[in-house]
């Protein structure tokens, strides 16, 4: 049992957090968002995520999880003894990381520590920024109390986070006080997934590394996708029979309208971004970055392509809002780029999401919201699909044709098969679908 801090309580931290407390630890959760502790302290998640609410109240009630937007509270009357850094790293100006939240937590805990901590940098950070993240704690430290930095990046995607953090397939550690990474290894041992010790910058980059490679598989099979679509064969075929080969592999190879998320688009921006600074031009994520900029942008073109340029006087309805299913994400989602250029063009946009409606009302503009999947398709000249959920994978087809406008389909996430929509008597578009 281990005394834990996580600072900063959303999607990593709440996970973290929880599943370390899960795992027989004395967690405290702190985030300066005082809504968002008041209403964990009623029981109220802060985010959407599968299975959370049960672990946080089994842990709430068993008395090893707590939260507060007091850091005096969280490092010294919690004793803590690993502080997790979680806070967000948004991306700044320029495509770089920025860093405000992180320095402001490092002051915070800075200010207030009165005993040896091990801080924990769990959001991704720039290469360096543990060192710089050391200098902040020692500067603004009122005295010298020895503390050390470790990095420790989280992989654990939204909408399965909890069963990726518990069954991690490595955990990496990065650090210049080699029994501080120790320490946190041991933190880790119940995991029993593989830990790799490396050197704080080294840690840093594999973070970044790792979301460029799946976000270059997805910009490149998109590609591919694309090409499919002139030579008349199909990427679903393509990838199945690619992904037969063990060296290849099948995920992160699902074709569509492209990454978006918190993640993906902002961590390899910051990563060329990273590169651009020392005189080198990273070409590769750079097409990375074009490709998927420009796949969001097919779905409209098909659209036209069927319906004509001008979309004036028309109604297009976007099945799926969030930035991919089993999360109510709007960060970076595509859906919010596609209703952009299809309301430019003219058109009309409602949209519909299981989960995302609160977040997508705040920042879609002027989008019309449908209580469910058959109300959007009510009266649409067309709709698109933005976010491949299961309630979209067996709709009744016959009163979806029925209830729009034209029975028009142009599907972003190729959750139909292109036969059977035409049997279903469906104007039907997948992506790469020949
Ligand atoms: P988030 O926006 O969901 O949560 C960040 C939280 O930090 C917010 O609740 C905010 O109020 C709080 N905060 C900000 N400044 C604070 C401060 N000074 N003190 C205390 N709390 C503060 O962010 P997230 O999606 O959990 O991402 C966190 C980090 O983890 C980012 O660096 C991100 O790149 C990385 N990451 C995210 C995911 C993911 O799936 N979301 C996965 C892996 C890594
Ligand atoms: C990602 C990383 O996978 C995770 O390791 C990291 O910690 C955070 O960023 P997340 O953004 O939650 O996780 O979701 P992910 O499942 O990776 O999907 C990211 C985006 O890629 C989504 O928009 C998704 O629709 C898209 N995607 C994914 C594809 O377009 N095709 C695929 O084959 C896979």
């Amino acid at each position: 049992m281990k005394n834990i801090t996580v600072i900063g309580v959303g999607y990593v931290g709440m996970i973290t957090g929880a599943c370390f407390a899960d795992l027989g630890n004395r967690v405290c959760g702190l985030d300066i968002n005082e809504e968002r502790i008041a209403n964990l302290n009623q029981g109220i998640m802060p985010i959407y995520e599968q299975g959370l609410k049960e672990l946080v109240d089994r842990n709430l009630r068993a008395g090893r999880l707590s939260f507060t937007t007091s850091y005096e509270e969280a490092i010294n009357d919690h004793e803590a003894e690993f502080v997790f850094i979680c806070v967000g790293t948004p991306e700044g100006v320029d495509g770089e990381a920025d860093l405000q939240y992180v320095r402001a937590a490092a002051e915070s805990v800075a200010a207030v520590m009165d005993h040896p901590l091990i801080v924990i940098n769990k959001s991704t950070v720039p290469v360096g920024t543990g060192d710089w993240v050391a200098e902040i704690v020692r500067k603004a430290q009122p005295g010298t109390i020895p503390f050390s930095v470790v990095s420790c990046p989280e992989f654990l995607r939204e909408g399965t986070a909890i069963s990726d953090f518990m069954n991690q397939d490595r955990t990496v550690l990065g650090s210049r006080d080699a029994e501080a990474a120790e320490r946190v290894a041991q933190l880790h041992l119940p995991l029993r997934a593989p830990i790799m010790i490396t050197n704080l910058r080294t840690a840093e980059m594999i973070k970044y590394a790792s979301n460029a490679f799946l976000a270059t598989k997805i910009s490149f099979i998109n590609e591919i996708a694309n090409i499919c679509e002139d030579l008349d064969a199909d990427v679903r075929e393509v990838t199945a029979g690619m992904a037969l080969d063990k060296r290849i592999g099948p995920s992160f190879l699902g074709a569509g309208i492209g990454y978006g998320g918190s993640c993906f688009p902002k961590d390899v921006k910051a990563l060329a971004y990273m590169a651009n600074v020392k005189g080198r031009h990273p070409r590769l994520l750079q097409a990375v970055m074009d490709i998927n900029e420009i796949q969001r942008k097919t779905v409209v073109l098909k659209t036209q392509e069927i319906l004509g340029d001008d979309l004036s006087g028309r109604t297009i309805g976007l099945l799926g809002l969030a930035f991919k299913p089993s999360t109510d994400d709007m960060r970076d989602a595509p859906s919010i780029d596609i209703c952009r250029m299809l309301q430019e063009a003219g058109a009309s946009v409602k949209g519909y999401d299981p989960v995302a409606m609160e977040w997508a009302g705040r920042v879609i503009p002027n989008i019309e919201l449908a209580s469910d999947a058959y109300e959007l398709v009510s009266g649409c000249d067309a709709v698109v699909i933005c976010t491949e959920w299961n309630e979209f994978r067996q709709l009744d087809l016959d009163r979806v044709k029925e209830l729009m406008r034209q029975p028009v389909i142009v599907d972003g996430r190729n959750i139909y098969e292109p036969s059977d929509m035409k049997k279903a008597g469906f104007t039907y578009r997948g992506i790469g679908r020949g």
